[in-house]
């Protein structure tokens, strides 16, 4: 039996943790904190502390760490809903059973989809392998495609007969109700007929990026009928086509250890490229790019590869939708097919290996394709590239990375015979008036003046920039819980600032990029969550992650101060500077790791022209080094 959300709420408002922890243990106050033996490992001097204005625990020698709930949980060992229960008891909290049949209906409301989804992707794969029409039909259909065995089996594939209602038949047997079925779409409801709404295809399920199937695509086999070559499912409670990619599931482990995404339009191409050995793939399934799309790539790689048709008219209309995975933060290559391919082709006419050097050796930086593209395309008329310099123009304007758009204008200007401080100046125009924008909405801190830090914040000799990156993302993620609606200067909150200038920034650390995700999303939601929010959450690692950065070590060692005087000062006093300096040290590390690496390729054997232009790489990054640097208030040797 479970407990309604409303109980598990009215028990984390009322339960105090220290005396929750005081019925096993005898604390003494030290600091603003309470002290005990950590009651979870052996121990003689106590680590174990208690924090009553945060609500949790934790112990600084076994790291064990949690809220109240938590906590009676792991010193009784029972479950999430008994010590709710126990807690409920203690402060005198009615307990309300959840309603089971409400509760059901709630959570078995998306479960069903997704059994009901299954099942017809079992069906319509016992379709194509056991009966005739399948067989003779949809299985020697792929086989003519040359689609092998091992893919179809893969990517699940099915046949849907070509008769009205032959899987709604088969369900209704099985006992799903018409209402189910038809909110799942699976089958149309018209005229009082109930019918099936795939009928004579071959079944591509859409699998979510945890390998559940949401929808169905489906392909007519027939050539000259009046149906649309591919009907999908509608949209259901378990599938949103702008939330989905074709492919993602089979595809996002390699697109991670790849570091890098293929995009193609269909789902027979994304199948195809598998067969090729190209297993970073996904389809958006003939629509463009949607921000959501984006957003779930983001989560394995910040590189993504369009591969186009070979059909220049496609191309040109495809170009606009692009500037906004720029904007993103994302970096964009094109790899044109040869005219009149599209992957799927291409990979059956030439050998895996051809296909795969085809696709790195062709892929361009989006910015120089299009620039080449326009420029060919103007034909030498003044006025058509003037018109094309100011598109090209617009898509660098976009991208957030400062040290990206002065490369790429760089570029540009040499493609497009341009003096580059023309580029820049008409470039700067477009990033001010964004700039502009957001300054209006008091977003913007970068030309802030700070006073000069005496702090030296060069990195130390033996500690990596990586670890120096993290600590500067901490750092974030702390003031973001620690302090996120403090209002810095009487006006925005801390929380609208730290976005907003990390918005280009893609956190490495999971927990932490995790955080930052659920407090976007609460936003979105109208819900400005704090530290106690995460602290409670009933995801482990969340809630340890957010009782870390939020137990300050200066508040529960007194050793702590000595060692790191940095704390001494009571940061609230100045958060302004706190948040801003943090933000500019982890925008320094990252240009510092990009110096890095242009410098490990410095070392390798360059002809002159690349080497040329990785010493200009190195030269625009130093400018930005020494900027940020100023800002800080540090001397960059
Ligand atoms: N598509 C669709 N509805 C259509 C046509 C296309 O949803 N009526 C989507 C499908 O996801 C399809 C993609 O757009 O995979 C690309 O369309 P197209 O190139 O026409 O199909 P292919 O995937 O290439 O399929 P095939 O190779 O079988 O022609
Ligand atoms: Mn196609």
């Amino acid at each position: 039996m479970s407990i309604t959300q409303e109980t598990i709420q009215a028990v984390q408002n009322s339960a105090q943790i220290e005396e929750v922890v005081a019925d096993f243990l005898s604390l003494k106050k030290k600091g603003q904190n309470l002290w005990a033996c950590c009651p979870f490992h052996q121990e003689k001097t106590p680590s174990f502390s208690v924090s009553p204005t945060k609500g949790f625990y934790k112990c600084f020698g076994c790291g064990a760490a949690g809220d109240a709930i938590t906590f009676i949980r792991e010193i009784e060992g029972i479950s999430f809903v008994e010590a709710v229960k126990y807690l409920a008891n203690k402060y005198g909290i009615p307990i309300q059973e959840a309603d089971p049949h409400e509760q059901q209906a709630q959570r078995y409301k998306k479960d069903s989809l997704y059994i009901l989804l299954n099942l017809a992707k079992e069906y319509y794969i016992n379709i194509l392998r056991q009966h005739d029409e399948g067989q003779t039909i949809g299985l020697s259909y792929l086989k003519e495609r040359s689609f092998s065995e091992p893919f179809i089996k893969q990517f699940e594939l099915g046949y849907s007969l070509d008769a009205w209602d032959a899987f709604y038949q088969f369900a209704k047997n099985k006992g799903y109700e018409e209402v189910l079925l038809e909110k799942a779409g699976l089958v149309i409801q018209k005229e009082h007929k109930t019918y099936d709404r795939f009928r004579g295809r071959i079944i591509f399920p859409i699998h979510n990026v945890s390998g559940k199937v949401i929808a169905m695509g489906a392909r007519l086999l027939k050539t000259n009928s009046q149906q649309p070559k591919y009907i999908n499912s509608p949209e259901t409670d378990i599938y949103r086509k702008s939330e989905t990619l074709y492919g993602i599931f089979q595809a996002k482990h390699q697109i991670k250890q790849k570091d890098n995404c293929y995009l193609v339009e269909g789902y027979t191409d994304v199948i195809s490229l598998h067969m090729a050995g190209i297993t970073n793939v996904v389809a958006s399934s003939g629509t463009s790019l949607t921000e959501e799309q984006v957003q779930l790539i983001s989560r394995f790689t910040q590189h993504i590869t369009i591969v186009f048709d070979g059909d220049p008219a496609g191309i040109k209309a495809a170009l606009r939708g692009i500037d906004m995975v720029l904007a993103k933060g994302l970096n964009v290559k094109i790899v044109l097919l040869p005219e009149g391919e599209d992957p799927d082709n291409y990979a059956h006419k030439v050998e895996a290996a051809a296909l795969q050097n085809y696709l790195e050796e062709r892929a361009q930086d989006f910015i120089t394709f299009k620039t080449t593209l326009l420029i060919q395309s103007a034909q030498g008329d003044p006025i058509r590239k003037a018109g094309a310099i100011q598109e090209i123009i617009q898509s660098i304007a976009v991208i957030p990375d400062a040290v990206k758009r002065a490369l790429l204008t760089q570029q540009c200007s040499k493609l497009l015979g341009v003096d580059e401080a023309v580029l820049s100046a008409e470039q700067n125009k477009l990033s001010s008036q964004r700039e502009a924008e957001q300054r209006r909405r008091g977003e913007r801190l970068l030309r802030t003046p700070i006073a000069p830090m005496t702090l030296s914040s060069r990195v130390e000799p033996g500690h990596k920039l990586e670890d120096s990156i993290k600590a500067c993302e901490r750092e974030s993620v702390r003031m973001l819980l620690s302090y996120g609606t403090a209002r810095i200067e009487g006006e925005k909150p801390l929380y609208a600032y730290l976005l907003q200038e990390l918005e280009e920034v893609h956190f490495r650390t999971p927990e932490y990029r995790e955080i930052i995700g659920q407090f976007q999303h609460q936003l979105a939601q109208g819900n400005v969550v704090d530290a106690t929010y995460f602290i409670q959450h009933q995801d482990e690692t969340i809630q340890k992650t957010a009782i870390d950065l939020t137990a300050s070590p200066y508040e529960v060692s007194e050793h702590w101060e000595e060692q790191h005087q940095i704390y001494t000062v009571k940061e609230e006093d100045n958060l302004h500077q706190t948040v801003f300096k943090n933000i500019l040290r982890l925008k320094l590390r990252l240009i510092q790791q990009l110096i890095e690496d242009n410098r490990a390729g410095l070392q390798g054997d360059l002809d002159p022209e690349e080497e040329e232009k990785l010493l200009q790489v190195h030269e625009a990054l130093k400018q930005s080094e020494t900027n940020i640097a100023h800002q800080l208030g540090i001397v960059i040797w």
